[in-house]
């Protein structure tokens, strides 16, 4: 499906739009999108036919998708390829970016459309930043297994800070941190409310546990070869005892660490090859790669406002942070 073949030109002509980030945002099923991946996530809900053998990696933006997209690339295809430079994609060999390994749902490939994935072999590894209620509904009932990332709102709201402000192009105002921790605050921001967005994916993880993994950054970071392990076994394809014994797991942790992938030249110039008019450079996924560098941007009493609406918002859900 071409989604530009299939919208009018109006197809957000009466969705309420608000500015304040790089672009402005339109409020659509309750969540705050930008209009042009709007533009692709319509088609991805009424086209999109999980199967039951799909992984789906999702995550809130700026939660961690480019270490989670290189890791579960590295589990699933690690007997096609060695750990050696000359033969990992990731690696010199392929000179690929994490984001260009894993087809990205709502992000049309190179050539503009979004038929690719329709036409992928099983079983296909896949990603999004979609709400679990922007996905087609057989997702949640088709057996496929979803892995869920996000991160201490208080860093994923300094990354997406950064983030915006190196995306917003000549033309647009940089974005204050003041007014972007408010609308942040607030649930503005592209994807969000970024509470409504864990809460859906948390619920699911409760109810249906075989089928969603439920992850966050912070627990990757403090134990990364437990959770490359978990990830095995959740995509069926565990580890041997050989593998294990031969530090297998502990390779994948290094070769997708932020310090080897930051590091490789590939991955430092050019953009990440898409098919819209997002345009986002290839070293932009990789900034400090740290847990709580939101105390290097925000006093206590600065961090109390999103603490607070942490607090409210996820009470009671048994999530926390
Ligand atoms: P910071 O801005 O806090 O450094 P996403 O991939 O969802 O856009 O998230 C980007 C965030 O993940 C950035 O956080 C980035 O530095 C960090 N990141 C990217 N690759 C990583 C890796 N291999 N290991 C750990 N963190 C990584």
């Amino acid at each position: 499906t071409s989604s530009d073949e299939t919208l009018p030109e109006n197809y957000y002509g009466d969705l309420p739009t608000r500015g304040g980030w790089a672009k402005p945002l339109v409020l659509y099923q309750n969540y705050w999108l930008n209009p042009e991946r709007l533009k692709h996530i319509i088609p991805v809900r009424e086209h999109f036919k999980p199967r039951s053998d799909d992984i789906i990696l999702a995550t809130y933006p700026k939660c961690g998708t480019t270490w989670l997209k290189a890791l579960a690339f590295t589990i699933t295809t690690r007997g096609r390829h060695g750990f050696a430079a000359g033969g990992h994609p990731l690696l010199a060999g392929g000179r690929q970016h994490p984001q260009e390994v894993v087809a990205h749902l709502e992000v049309p490939n190179p050539a503009g459309d979004l038929t690719g994935i329709g036409e992928m072999p099983s079983p296909r590894l896949l990603a999004t930043h979609l709400p679990l209620s922007l996905l087609p509904p057989a997702v949640a009932t088709c057996g496929c297994r979803v892995v869920y990332l996000c991160r201490q709102p208080k860093d994923a709201f300094i990354s997406w800070w950064h983030f915006a402000n190196s995306m917003r192009g000549g033309s647009s105002p940089f974005i204050e941190f003041d007014d972007a921790l408010s609308m942040f605050c607030e649930g503005f921001s592209p994807f969000g409310p970024f509470w409504e967005h864990y809460l859906e994916y948390w619920k699911q993880s409760m109810e249906r546990p075989q089928q969603t993994l439920f992850l966050k950054y912070e627990e990757i970071v403090s134990d990364p070869v437990e959770v490359v392990k978990k990830l095995a076994g959740f995509f069926a394809v565990p580890f041997t005892e050989e593998e294990e014994r031969g530090g297998v797991p502990e390779e994948v942790v290094r070769l997708c660490s932020f310090e080897t992938l930051s590091g490789l030249e590939h991955n430092l110039a050019g953009d990440v090859a898409r098919g819209d008019s997002i345009v986002v450079g290839k070293s932009m996924f990789f900034r400090k790669g740290k847990v709580g560098d939101w105390e290097n941007h925000m006093s206590k009493e600065i961090a109390k406002k999103l603490d607070d609406v942490i607090e409210d918002k996820l009470k009671g859900s048994g999530l926390v942070f």
